[in-house]
Parts: structure tokens; sequence; C-alpha cells
């Protein structure tokens, strides 16, 4: 039968996490790491699921009994169709398969550009066509029906690709115009629960409003600066923002020892600056550098513990093959 493929991309925040949660700006690049998923109609009203990155081999249940008892990452494909299902009154057996050429444990949005790559093959299997607001509003749907906390922004890097200045649940999503964006990244080799992150910042907003409203309007600050920068493509202060931002983050309480360690080995190499990416707690930071500097300061990443990660940023938004 026929059978439509999708590739959604990663991505890596730039600034502004945590404020975003907040109604606040961030700035967000869609990488080249993608997620393939391949979809097709069968006439068993089955729903039959293989993703074997995430250990699911040929999970299958009744298209009228969505359980969603799969295992995570297999959830956000079994929410999206029941959601694109119930949202255009449609429905078909299903036979998907999931491919990733990243591994999920790097924190680039595994479960939003799968997500998005579902819905985005479902509509067009079912002839059914979505603006790309639409697609982000039933896939930003899925992602919190199972996290029920984020602001989107992964899932618009999926969908719009590039590089974003987004606000909270795409009130904003304004794609940048940017030339270059040579981003070394090192992984720590810890996994970051994002959702326990979101939780600690807000029982702290909780507890004391003052100074972590305080913390969040100097992210925004730096985050309007970091758009400019970048549109100027000026590296090196975008850089120095970086250092800021960490800064206010390490405040917040969301870095962490091996994160000081990559950003401290990093700015020592000749970096102009680094940062934590994304929730924190572990997961992956981000550093510029001066282009003759490149080499080793992704030397100094792996000196210090972690891992290099080459990616290439402000790639495509999600595609039919
Ligand atoms: O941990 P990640 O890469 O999913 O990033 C989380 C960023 C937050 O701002 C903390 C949450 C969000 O959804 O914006």
């Amino acid at each position: 039968m026929h059978s439509i493929t999708t590739y959604a991309p990663g991505k890596l925040m730039l600034m502004g996490e945590h404020s975003v949660v907040y109604d606040l700006p961030c700035l967000v690049t869609a990488v080249d790491h993608r997620m393939k998923v391949t979809v097709r109609k069968t006439d068993d009203n089955k729903l039959t699921l293989h993703a074997p990155d995430v250990g699911v081999i040929d999970y299958q249940c009744a298209i009228s009994d969505l359980t969603l008892n799969t295992p995570k990452p297999a959830q956000f494909v079994e929410y999206g169709v029941r959601n694109f299902f119930q949202t255009f009154k449609v429905t078909s057996g299903l036979h998907i398969t999931s491919q990733s050429d990243f591994s999920s444990k790097f924190g680039f949005g595994s479960s939003s550009a799968i997500t998005v790559a579902t819905i985005k093959g479902l509509s067009e299997l079912f002839d059914i066509h979505l603006t790309n607001k639409e697609l982000f509003d039933l896939s930003y749907k899925t992602v919190l029906d199972i996290q029920g906390k984020g602001s989107g922004f992964d899932v618009a890097a999926a969908i719009y690709g590039g590089t974003l200045y987004f606000v909270t649940g795409g009130k904003v999503i304004e794609p940048i115009k940017v030339s270059k964006l040579p981003l070394i990244v090192g992984y720590t080799g810890i996994k970051a629960d994002t959702t326990t992150l979101i939780n600690k910042i807000q029982m702290k907003l909780e507890n004391d409003p003052l100074s972590i409203t305080t913390l969040f309007d100097d992210i925004t600050l730096l985050v309007e600066q970091g758009k400019k920068a970048l549109i100027n493509s000026n590296m090196k202060l975008l850089g120095n923002l970086f250092t800021n931002n960490q800064l206010l983050l390490s405040k917040l309480g969301v870095s962490s020892p091996e994160l000081d360690k990559l950003n401290k080995a990093v700015q020592e190499a000749g970096a102009y600056g680094a940062k934590l990416s994304g929730a924190g707690g572990g997961d992956c930071m981000i550093a510029l550098s001066p282009p003759d500097k490149e080499l080793e300061v992704s030397e100094a990443i792996k000196l210090a513990g972690g891992t290099h990660i080459p990616i290439t940023t402000n790639s495509d938004g999600v595609r039919v093959e």
C-alpha cells in the first residue's frame, strides 16, 4: 500500500530556556539529526508500531482502543494518531515505523521530532492539508498530553526548521535569517529529565517570585540581544551572551558540575562563550569559538570528559520524501 515518509529535525536551545515556559521568548535552532517516520494504511483496524530505536518491535493495538501503554517514546506516535483521528474524524488501520539518526539521550528533541513527523505523515496520507501553525497546534497538544508541561519550542523547531525567535505556546514563531551558526556541542553523558527541572523552577517561582522573575527578565534581555547578534552574524557577541545566560541559569540552579566543567574547559581553550542547552542538569552544552580555535575547543570537551557531537545548525524543518 501507498506509504509516506517524513523527516523532522532535532533542536538545540540557544538562549532563554526555562523563562520561555513563562510567556517569554527564547532562541532555538534546528539541527540536522533527524527522526524518520513512515506511515501506511492497513485494512486490519490495528495500529502496528515498529520503533526499534526505543525498543518497540511490532507493537499492536486496536485502532478503536489506543491503549497508550507503549513505552514513552512510542506514546508520542500513539497520541499523535489519536489526536489526528479525533480532530479530523478519520480512521484506518495503520502501520508506522520510526527511525532516528540521533540518540534520544542527547536531549535533541526526539519526542517532539517524532510527534511532528508522525502528524505530518498522517496529514499527507489522509490528504488533509495542515498549515505549519495547525501542525504546530496539534503536535504541541500531543506533547502536552504526555509531558504535561513545556513551551513547545522544540515542536516549532521540528516544523519550521532554521533558527527561531519563539514565545511560549507558539504565540510568536519568528524565523531569523541566519547566515552562520557554527555551534560546538558537548554531551555531558548525563541524561537530564526536563519535567523534573521544570517542576523545580516552578517551585522556586512559587517560593521566591521576586528573585526568579528578576532572573527571567535578565535572561530575556540577553535573548533580545542574542537575536540581534544572530541577525548580524556577530558570533563573538553571541558567545559572550551565552556565557552571561549560563551565569543566570547557574543562579536559577539548573546547571551541574559536569556542565560547568565542560563550559570552563571550552572557555580556557579559547571559546567566545558557552552555556548549557535545554533544561540543564545534564544533556548538552553549546559553545561558539573563533574559527581557528574550533579544533582546540572540541578537543577540550573530550579532555574534560564530555563527548563532542558534530552537528549542522539552522537545518530545514519537517519534510516529506
Ligand atoms: O530539556 P529540553 O532540551 O527539552 O529543553 C527544555 C527547555 C525548557 O525551557 C526548560 C522547557 C521548555 O519546554 O521550554
